[in-house]
């Protein structure tokens, strides 16, 4: 990557190797779920985080990203099963795999890649079904064997697939969730898949949906490791070279609107109408043209504008913000903005791991939910907007004592009744 005269990146796609068009830079960035005590403040490593659009392989994809050894390790922030709503998605996944895709659950073998806590496949190891989780970050692997899942802690590539296909055989069912975007090198993992799967195997995976993101301007979703935001038509170019190819796509209301990809070996499987019909829904939000995310950039920018000039009235007022779930995203929002703890006093968090910490870049001190509970500021910033039904379901109380939320997706609006509450999660 270069920086040329105009000061914009002259970048090359890591599908299709040809020039990409810059979209947005939101300027240097931390680690996203970085969270760090005070003596590390000053060794704090930063990154540009800027994204780019591919005319070739209609890719959106970050420029630069951090060594992947950085974001996913022994301390890894991130544990699935903080969210009860996303424990039912992934039951639900396990019971949809299990009743359309093992016609003989006893001979199966399921796989899933960055497995996390085990959130899915402990309904495998339950039911006595053969799996195997693969998952890079080794505290979360050990919570998940501690559950009864078969982990192992590895990066997924090509070397790992040949190692699991010579112990375990080959797989029915190889699942992702939340994990593809995360993976730059796709070559490896291609190849991988390529390797693992039954002839008639599938191969399933869901992340964060760029026509949602461009929809509500939740910019949000761009962070370290979400190194791409896929579409139906970016992930047919991305995974026709290794002879894939999609044949079902299901949209999803998790992380904000997620889609799930199905995809198998090129004619394994009937192409269901909803690709064609995911496809044309694309061409309407016309993700394949340049100036659908110039448009987006200055959404985001009017965006921040519109957040900070709130936050900095607000002050002015004396009232009291803080913010609620000390999210990966909420570090794109914190450092884009330039929010510290002037304006946003500390963040609250359920997450053990994250509390009596700081937030990364910006150093707002995160604190533990009974924290909130206890306290009641007159202001939240609802940085887990993906889990607004939960949480407005669980913070009645919050609003019947005169809180108010902040929200900023798709847009900055103050909710202070149950009323307005409700047709925000509508
Ligand atoms: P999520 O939106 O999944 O985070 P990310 O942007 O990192 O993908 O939200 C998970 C985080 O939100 C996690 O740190 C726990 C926190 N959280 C709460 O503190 N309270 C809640 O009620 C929920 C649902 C999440």
């Amino acid at each position: 990557m270069t920086v040329n005269k105009n000061n914009k990146h002259s970048f090359c796609c890591r599908i299709s190797d040809k020039p990409s068009e810059s979209v947005i830079s939101y300027g240097k960035m931390p680690i996203a779920n970085g969270f760090l005590n005070s003596e590390e403040f000053s060794k704090e490593y930063f990154f540009e985080l800027a994204v780019t659009f591919c005319p070739t392989s209609k890719m959106f994809q970050l420029i630069e990203q951090p060594d992947p050894k950085m974001m996913f390790h022994e301390n890894y922030a991130f544990f699935s099963s903080t969210s009860n709503k996303m424990a039912e998605h992934f039951e639900k996944m396990a019971n949809n795999y299990t009743a359309n895709f093992l016609s003989n659950p006893k001979d199966a073998f399921v796989v899933e890649l960055g497995s996390n806590d085990g959130i899915m496949l402990r309904h495998f190891a339950k039911a006595g079904i053969k799996h195997l989780g693969i998952e890079p970050s080794s505290n979360v692997a050990e919570v998940a064997r501690q559950n009864g899942v078969n982990t192992i802690s590895e990066f997924f590539g090509e070397e790992t697939a040949r190692k699991v296909e010579a112990e375990y055989g080959k797989a029915d069912i190889i699942s992702a969730a939340n994990v593809m975007c995360h993976i730059p090198d796709l070559n490896s993992v291609g190849k991988g898949i390529g390797l693992l799967l039954k002839d008639t195997g599938i191969f399933v995976f869901e992340d964060p949906y760029l026509g949602d993101v461009i929809k509500k301007t939740s910019y949000d979703q761009i962070y370290d490791e979400h190194v791409y935001i896929f579409s139906v038509q970016s992930v047919l170019n991305a995974f026709s070279p290794y002879g894939l190819e999609v044949f079902h796509v299901d949209p999803q209301t998790t992380h904000g609107g997620s889609m799930r990809y199905y995809l198998c070996r090129k004619g394994a499987h009937a192409i269901k109408e909803s690709v064609g019909n995911q496809l044309k829904i694309e061409d309407s939000l016309r993700l394949d043209k340049i100036e659908t995310y110039e448009q987006f950039a200055r959404n985001c920018e009017q965006n921040k504008n519109d957040f900070v000039k709130l936050l900095k009235q607000l002050k002015a007022d004396g009232k009291r913000v803080v913010g609620y779930a000390a999210t990966s995203k909420s570090t794109t929002v914190l450092n884009y903005c330039d929010i510290g703890p002037d304006l946003i006093e500390y963040i609250c968090d359920t997450t053990p791991i994250k509390q009596g910490k700081f937030s990364p870049g910006m150093h707002i001190p995160i604190k533990s939910y009974e924290d909130f509970k206890n306290d009641r500021p007159d202001y939240a910033v609802l940085f887990a907007w993906n889990h607004a039904q939960e949480i407005f379901e669980k913070e009645k109380a919050f609003i019947d004592q005169g809180g108010k939320w902040i929200v900023f997706v798709p847009e900055v609006k103050v909710l202070s009744s149950q009323e307005s509450l409700i047709q925000n999660v509508a």
